[in-house]
């Protein structure tokens, strides 16, 4: 068996959200599992509506969050097993790169300031001389030198700008796992397939796999190797993209697909989807059915196990599209 870079096993989170006496329990993220092999990086993107768990599950990955059920693997070290957890190792390894640039990086401080602290608090550079030599070599990685950054302060570049120096600080520590949390919903729509363009070379230059979060239809049709959708914390599809985004097999992805990728373009507008219901995330059956054109009584009596498409595709769903089990 291939080498494992990341598992997700059986992973949930649950919310209690209300009061203390009147609250209830939401399954934001709900026996996911899902993995990243070691030898082959890849663009990883997770894709679904708003609430449907994308931020939850990655800020698992990223330890900000404790799953309540499932384990989460980095490299064969289980989060869960403190004497195998390294956390410097952690911090070097894996890097989070989010929405807004303009809010990872304060006003008051210019940006190159983060640059270096990342190289000299982290260990990776001995000496100043050492910092500046690679904190100049992460920069032209993404397009830039230290020479055009150095002393300026945020609002002095565009947000495109901006993403790309957070990406160049986390490429400071040489990770092998960057998670991107909609990293280009604020950016201009003329930046965004610039910046999932250099999603693509890092990957190939760098061995990076990347965990690319996203509304954005043509940017995840464009930068993925594999799609992940989630649906109130479920995962009812993964596989390949080209194969998910030509043959979806979920009902739900093919009302995702069904939109015109067109850049900027948000699923959520497109699908103008009824506002959340709590209790949705906790049905027992497939939460899918209550909205699923082709569901029938088996969907609304037992939740469907998921369900492989041939080696690498896996569909939760008694119905799947495009295939010999479907209708
Ligand atoms: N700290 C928290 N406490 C309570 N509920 C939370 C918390 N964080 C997230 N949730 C809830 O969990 C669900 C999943 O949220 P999450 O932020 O993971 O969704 P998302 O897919 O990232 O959405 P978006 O696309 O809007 O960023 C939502 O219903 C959200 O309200
Ligand atoms: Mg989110």
């Amino acid at each position: 068996m291939a080498k494992k870079l990341l598992e997700i096993n059986g992973v949930s989170k649950i919310f209690r959200v209300g009061g203390i006496l009147r609250g209830k329990k939401l399954v934001a993220v709900d026996d996911v599992t899902l993995s990243i092999d070691s030898d082959k990086p890849v663009i990883l993107s997770i894709v679904g509506e708003s609430g449907c768990g994308k931020s939850t599950l990655c800020k698992m990955v990223l330890r900000l969050h404790n799953p309540d059920m499932g384990e989460i693997i980095l490299d064969g070290n289980n989060y869960a097993d403190k004497k195998s957890y390294d956390p410097h190792q952690f911090k070097l390894d894996v890097q989070p790169i989010f929405q807004n640039p303009y809010e990872s990086f304060s006003a008051r401080k210019t940006v190159d300031t983060y640059l270096y602290n990342t190289a000299l608090r982290l260990g990776i550079a001995k000496s100043r001389a050492e910092a500046d030599k690679l904190v100049d070599e992460a920069l032209k990685s993404v397009g830039m030198s230290l020479e055009v950054v150095k002393g300026k302060y945020p609002t002095q570049f565009s947000g495109g700008e901006l993403q790309r120096v957070s990406i160049a600080r986390a490429l400071i520590t040489r990770p092998k796992l960057i998670i991107a949390d909609e990293p280009v919903a604020a950016i201009d729509a003329s930046m965004k397939m610039n910046i999932v363009n250099l999603f693509k070379d890092l990957r190939d230059k760098y061995k990076i796999s990347f965990i690319y979060i996203t509304h954005d239809l043509s940017t995840a049709y464009y930068v993925s190797d594999y799609i992940a959708t989630l649906y109130r914390g479920c995962l009812i599809e993964y596989g390949p993209a080209k194969e998910i985004m030509d043959q979806p097999a979920h009902p739900y992805t093919e009302l995702l697909m069904s939109s015109v990728p067109r850049v900027g373009d948000k699923w959520d507008k497109e699908l103008a989807m009824p506002d959340m219901e709590g209790k949705e995330y906790s049905i027992s059956y497939c939460k899918f059915a209550p909205r699923c054109p082709y569901a029938t009584d088996k969907c609304r009596q037992a939740r469907p196990e998921p369900t492989k498409l041939g080696d690498e595709r896996m569909v939760l769903c008694y119905h799947p599209l495009n295939s010999k089990e479907g209708k």
